[in-house]
């Protein structure tokens, strides 16, 4: 868990290092009533949304309509395209809850990301390819594996299995998608290598943690991803969503929100310097400005700039440098997490960090304890914008006073101390009351996985003939 540091423990080296201080304290607190204030805005742009498409928060019809119980039985491939690593699953649903998965991760070269598109999706077909070598899964005839493709990025779709690229996000940018289906690219690029596998539904990985968690716990309303992006899918009444032209017969459907691009238009969030700096250099900028306040892949770069315009104004390190932190994304997000988790009494974990890992020259317990502070900051606020998005959703679904379990799954939440209680903390806060007995707030296993597969399978059992 996260052991907190408190200003008034931190021996200031001068007046001018503490006022520098107390200022970043306030420009990265998110007040009570600031997130009373997201949460409001951020529920107008869900109703905005879900009136007409290409809105801020896009409201994406996921076409997934039925509700699991935990029965379903098949053997599914999942292909997970949108975090840090490729992944390919094989998940076997045995009925009963009872799950058996095997996968395989491949890392996905930077160049590849901003490469031609069809060079990224040939890459995808190879390694599936592989990995059905590996586990020497065979079909007979011609037959065909069924596969549910979690292609984790804003894709306006148009049914279970086709949909458009809206944008790309968290530093994917592959020449020439922007307005063409992922779907299309991948079968394409199975067939042309005889590999005999299907896509049969298209998930973002929000709507797969959904399911995923879903399947053990039903009560599941929202599933969401704290990790490189974040992001969030929920269950929506079918009248509610207005832009809806499809089939009426079904109650709900899952919307996959698209959260990471609120405030567009920078009306509510307290964008600092510091965020302003780290999205003009970004590859998209403007763009995902509360993803990138709240995501993994962000989170150490806020932090870098921070600590730099600290040293540049001779108030940490004496001004002494380490070259790495010179370089872009350097400060990665996990030293944040140890460095948040540093209990000892002289912050040796955090002076490994910035010693021996960022070759900074010696560091003084002061210059410690002000990095300690910077990341406790950039945290903390992370996880409040968080709580305001779910408490967003729980209020307009009116599932806050309910019943309800919300699946969350990504590295940011599984590994950074105290998210999930931050969050939790932030949910109270909002709704003046302690819902601790009614909201659950678990891990999701392999929401991107697992969900993908049940995808598919849903897929299969609301398949219109
Ligand atoms: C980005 C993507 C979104 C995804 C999220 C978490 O925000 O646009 O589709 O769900 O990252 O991976």
């Amino acid at each position: 868990s996260r052991a907190s540091l408190d200003v008034s423990q931190i021996a200031f080296t001068s007046d001018k290092q503490k006022h520098a201080v107390d200022a970043l304290v306030r420009e990265f607190d998110i007040s009570p009533q600031l997130l009373q204030d997201i949460k409001k805005n951020f529920m107008a742009g869900m109703q905005k949304g879900l009136k007409k498409d290409g809105e801020t928060l896009a409201m994406i019809t996921s076409y997934v309509v039925g509700r699991l119980d935990g029965s379903e039985t098949g053997s599914y491939l999942a292909l997970d395209v949108g975090g840090t690593n490729l992944r390919v699953v094989s998940v076997h649903l045995a009925g009963g809850g009872e799950i058996i998965t095997r996968q395989t991760k491949y890392r996905i070269d930077e160049k590849l990301k901003i490469g031609e598109a069809k060079a990224l999706f040939d890459f995808m077909a190879v390694c599936v390819d592989s990995f059905l070598d590996e586990h020497q899964i065979a079909v007979r005839g011609d037959t065909q594996i069924e596969l549910g493709f979690t292609f984790s990025f804003p894709v306006l779709q148009t049914s279970i299995n086709r949909g458009t690229l809206i944008s790309w996000t968290k530093g994917f940018n592959a020449a020439g998608m922007v307005g063409k289906d992922p779907v299309a690219y991948l079968q394409d690029a199975f067939n042309r290598r005889h590999i005999p596998v299907r896509v049969a539904a298209l998930v973002n990985d929000t709507v797969g943690t959904l399911l995923a968690h879903a399947y053990h716990n039903p009560e599941t309303v929202m599933g969401v991803i704290l990790g490189t992006g974040c992001n969030g899918a929920y269950i929506e009444r079918i009248d509610n969503i207005k832009k809806w032209k499809g089939d009426a017969s079904a109650k709900e459907m899952i919307i996959n929100m698209e959260f990471g691009a609120f405030d567009k238009e920078r009306e509510i969030l307290p964008l600092t310097m510091f965020d302003n700096k780290m999205d003009r250099k970004s590859v998209n900028p403007n763009k995902q400005i509360f993803e990138k306040m709240i995501a993994g892949m962000y989170l150490g770069e806020i932090t870098r700039n921070v600590l730099l315009n600290l040293i540049d104004r001779r108030l940490l390190f004496e001004g002494g440098i380490s070259p790495d932190i010179n370089q872009m994304w350097t400060f990665e997000t996990a030293y944040m997490s140890t460095i948040e988790a540093d209990a000892s009494p002289h912050l040796h974990a955090t002076r490994k960090i910035l010693e021996s890992t960022l070759s900074f020259p010696a560091t003084t317990m002061n210059d410690r304890q002000i990095v300690k502070l910077v990341v406790e900051l950039v945290g903390k606020r992370a996880a409040r914008l968080s709580a305001a998005a779910v408490a967003g959703i729980l209020e307009h679904t009116g599932a806050w006073h309910q019943k309800a379990a919300i699946g969350i799954d990504g590295s940011l939440f599984e590994y950074y101390p105290s998210f999930d209680t931050d969050i939790m903390d932030g949910l109270v806060e909002v709704f003046g009351q302690d819902i601790r007995n009614n909201i659950s707030i678990g891990l999701a296993q392999d929401g991107s996985g697992v969900g993908a597969a049940l995808c598919a399978l849903l897929a299969a059992k609301h398949a219109t003939p």
